[in-house]
């Protein structure tokens, strides 16, 4: 393969790395650049999927000539930077049929993603599919192969269960079952069809699962038993504000909306990018890479590629930008956990619920911050006797975390009350932690989610600025380990939450919640999108299903939070 010289990865503004020598193995992800492949051609595979196997990556995308769609490229790589160019995947052939049963030149074929069938042994690929005239076909295209890399013949074109179907993509599930998700009903909802055993065919099962918020660009990961799924706002090749939404049933029709997982500036553009795959690196137990595209609108084939980290350790997907990063940043993300129970004497860091950031020393300031080995604060608890009260030492050192006014300082020194700490647990497993002198909580300023972001000190509130979890580096420290992603999104005994027409039905196992000692209720709250409560309840469940009538309330979006005294979710429903 050749390189790219010098001189050309200066006008090129260069690939994946900013290599200057054309032997050189390129070693970070440039964000929004012109990347090249191996042989130094341009990487011409837009709104990309991702296939793995045996080492290699495959990246799928749009191959396009300026706007005009020229079939599917593949790519290759070991390390996600350095690409092989294999060619088309599936080459634009035939004559066009009225049947619309064809990929013949010109046809528009648009987010195609690849998966292998267990049972065929074929890798299948699926596509939205356009005449080349407009978007008004709203079609999917099914092809399959036998290599990974191709070549993919078609096997049909089609609705999936008769509906449109835009922007799409495919997931395949620990138990093998396969998924298609795409923006129906004029991309206003979008739907998700169980596939056949063969994955070549929607099965007659689909659902509505995010209907009417206008959500295209899926991208669907799955950490433990939850679902979660990146998306845009519908708004043509322009940039929107992204959304993260997950769930427990990815059938289900009333995914948790997360908003926007964005956190630093440009957060309402999600960075100058459209979400195509999220995708899992081989090698790590948490490590899921965001992918997304940057549109040249008036020219695709000149569009840009942003990849980025996603931050999952908080147990919400967070997307912080980087120009441009390396793979490294995984093994932090990998091997921060969250600790099942604070112990006297283990070593722990402090993770801000509200931009999974770090409590860190920055320019004699304790803040947030980034990834840093220097400036991440490690912690010894040091138990005081009294409950659930410690004081921290910052680890190797005399130094404690100390109360000074709204200030929280590191200093060394004696045995003072302001260097108490009462950790308050609340059930989502994040602390309030509050000064035993003051009786005030550790907060960030601003509710600043930046990096650098100041820890002061504030009179008590539960605002997720005022949220830290107890984390640790599993790979120094041997400690019980509490997933975020392994608690339910609703409480275990609640087995259904159904909105229809006025009531919602909920199904709760016997004796599986209790509140306030008393088994088998559950306490409902509803709440208006302005945040106004309009409805609470205390239900008994007794195994069998519990209605609870919504009287006198107009259609629209609500807040349901179903809580005992051990949990608590909340579910946005439509009425
Ligand atoms: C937004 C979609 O996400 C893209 O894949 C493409 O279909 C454009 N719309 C076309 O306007």
């Amino acid at each position: 393969m050749t390189r790219l010289t010098t001189t050309a990865c200066v006008f090129a503004v260069c690939a994946l790395a900013a290599s200057s020598d054309a032997a050189a193995a390129t070693s970070r992800i440039y964000n929004g650049t012109t990347w090249h492949a191996t042989d130094g051609s341009t990487i011409n595979a837009h709104a990309a999927g991702i296939y793995y196997e045996d080492g290699y990556y495959y990246w799928f995308g749009e191959n396009r000539d300026g706007m005009r769609s020229n079939g599917v490229s593949v790519y290759r790589s070991t390390d996600l930077l350095n690409w092989d160019s294999l060619g088309l995947a599936l080459t634009p052939e035939g004559e066009r049929k009225n049947t619309l049963q064809d990929v013949a030149p010109g046809r528009t074929l648009e987010r195609p993603k690849v998966i292998k069938n267990p049972t065929t042994g074929k890798y299948v690929m699926w596509a939205h599919w356009e005449d080349g005239e407009d978007y008004s076909k709203a079609r999917v295209m099914v092809a399959q192969a036998d290599k990974p890399e191709g070549p993919y013949t078609l096997v049909r074109t089609l609705r999936p269960n008769g509906q449109e179907s835009r922007d799409q993509t495919i997931f395949r599930d620990d138990d093998n079952k396969a998924y298609h998700i795409r923006s129906s009903e004029e991309n206003m909802t979008l739907q998700c069809s169980l596939l056949s055993d063969d994955y070549l065919a929607p099965t007659d099962t689909y659902e509505r699962i995010i209907p009417g918020k206008q959500y295209e660009a899926p991208a669907i990961l799955k950490i433990n038993e939850t679902y979660i799924g990146f998306f845009s706002g519908c708004t043509g090749w322009r940039p929107n504000p992204g959304h993260v939404c997950t769930t427990r049933d990815i059938m289900s029709n009333n995914w948790n909306d997360l908003g926007n997982p964005c956190v630093d500036d440009n957060a309402s553009t999600t960075y100058t990018s459209q979400p195509t795959y999220a995708l899992k690196l081989a090698g790590y137990d948490y490590a899921y890479m965001y992918l997304g595209d940057r549109w040249n609108s008036s020219n695709v084939q000149t569009s840009t590629y942003v990849w980025l980290p996603i931050f999952l350790r908080t147990g919400t997907p967070f997307l912080r930008y980087y120009e441009s990063w390396d793979l490294s940043i995984f093994d932090t993300l990998d091997a921060i956990r969250r600790a099942a129970a604070i112990e006297d004497g283990n070593t722990y860091v402090l993770l801000s619920r509200l931009a999974d950031r770090m409590v860190s020393l920055s320019a004699g300031k304790v803040c947030l911050y980034d990834d840093n080995d220097s400036k991440n604060l490690s912690f010894v608890f040091e138990a005081t006797g009294e409950p659930d009260t410690y004081k921290l030492r910052r680890a190797d050192t005399d130094s404690y975390l100390r109360a000074s006014g709204s200030s929280v300082v590191l200093e060394d020194g004696a045995d003072l009350e302001t260097q108490k700490w009462v950790f308050e647990r609340s059930s989502d497993n994040f602390y309030s932690i509050v000064s035993k002198a003051t009786g005030k909580v550790l907060s960030v300023k601003d509710a600043s989610m930046a990096s650098g972001a100041e820890i002061e000190l504030i009179e008590k509130t539960t605002a997720a600025k005022a949220r830290f979890g107890v984390y640790f580096d599993h790979r120094k420290f041997d400690y019980e380990e509490d997933n975020p992603f392994g608690a339910p999104v609703v409480p275990a005994a609640v087995e259904n939450v159904t909105p229809d027409a006025g009531r919602i039905t909920l199904t709760i196992a016997p004796g599986a919640v209790t509140v306030s000692g008393v088994a088998n209720v559950a306490k409902v709250m509803v709440y208006d999108v302005a945040g106004r409560c309009v409805a609470q309840r205390s239900l008994l469940c007794g195994g069998a299903a519990a209605t609870m009538m919504l009287n006198n309330l107009n259609a629209g979006i609500y807040i349901v939070t179903v809580s005992d005294d051990n949990s608590s979710a909340s579910i946005k429903i439509a009425l």
